[in-house]
C-alpha cells in the first residue's frame, strides 16, 4: 500500500491546528502508521530541503522549520501521495482553493502549514529521514470494507 509523509509544520502546531488537519485525513479514509512530535534541527532541515538549495527562500525555509515543533507523521492508503497533495492545496496559499488545507488554514507562502511528499519516491527519502522502520506500526484498521471492494 502506498504510504507518503506528511508534517503538520511549526505555524500549525503554535496555532493549534494539528487535530483539525489531521482530522481530514482520518476522515478521507487514510491510516495513520506513525507520527511524532519532534524538534527538527539544521542538518535534518537541509535535507530535508536539499532540493531548494541556492534558492533564495532556502535559508528561511530551513529556519521556519527548525523555528518550533513540528508533527511528523506517515499516512497509508490507496493513491495517498497525490491525493494529499490535492488535500493540501497550492504551496502559496493565497492561490489555494479555499477548500484544501492551506486555502483554509493559510495565507502567506512562508507559513504554509503542512508540508507533503510530491512523489511516491519523495516519500520514500523522506519517511525514511523522519522514522526509524520501527517507529512505523503496522495493524489492521476497522472499517477498510467500507472504504473501497
Ligand atoms: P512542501 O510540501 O513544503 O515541500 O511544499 P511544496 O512541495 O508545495 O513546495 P516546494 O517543495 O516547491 O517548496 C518547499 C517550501 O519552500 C514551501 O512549502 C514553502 O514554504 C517554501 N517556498 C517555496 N517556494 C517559495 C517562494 O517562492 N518563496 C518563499 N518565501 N517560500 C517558498
Ligand atoms: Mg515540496
Amino acid at each position: 500500500m502506498e504510504r507518503t509523509f506528511l508534517m503538520l509544520k511549526p505555524d500549525a502546531v503554535q496555532r493549534g491546528l494539528v487535530g483539525q488537519v489531521i482530522a481530514r485525513f482520518e476522515s478521507k479514509g487514510f491510516k495513520l502508521v506513525g507520527m511524532k512530535l519532534m524538534q527538527v534541527d539544521r542538518a535534518l532541515a537541509e535535507e530535508h530541503y536539499a532540493e531548494h538549495r541556492g534558492k533564495a527562500f532556502f535559508e528561511p525555509t530551513v529556519n521556519y522549520i527548525m523555528s518550533s515543533p513540528v508533527v511528523a507523521m506517515v499516512w497509508e492508503g490507496k493513491n495517498v501521495v497525490a491525493l494529499a497533495r490535492e488535500m493540501m492545496g497550492a504551496t502559496n496559499p493565497a492561490n489555494a482553493n479555499p477548500g484544501s488545507i492551506r486555502g483554509a488554514f493559510g495565507m502567506d507562502i512562508s507559513r504554509n502549514v503542512i508540508h507533503g511528499s510530491d512523489s511516491v519516491t519523495s516519500a520514500d527519502r523522506e519517511i525514511s529521514l523522519y522514522f526509524k522502520p520501527n517507529e512505523l506500526v503496522e495493524y489492521q484498521k476497522v472499517g477498510q470494507e467500507w472504504l473501497s471492494e
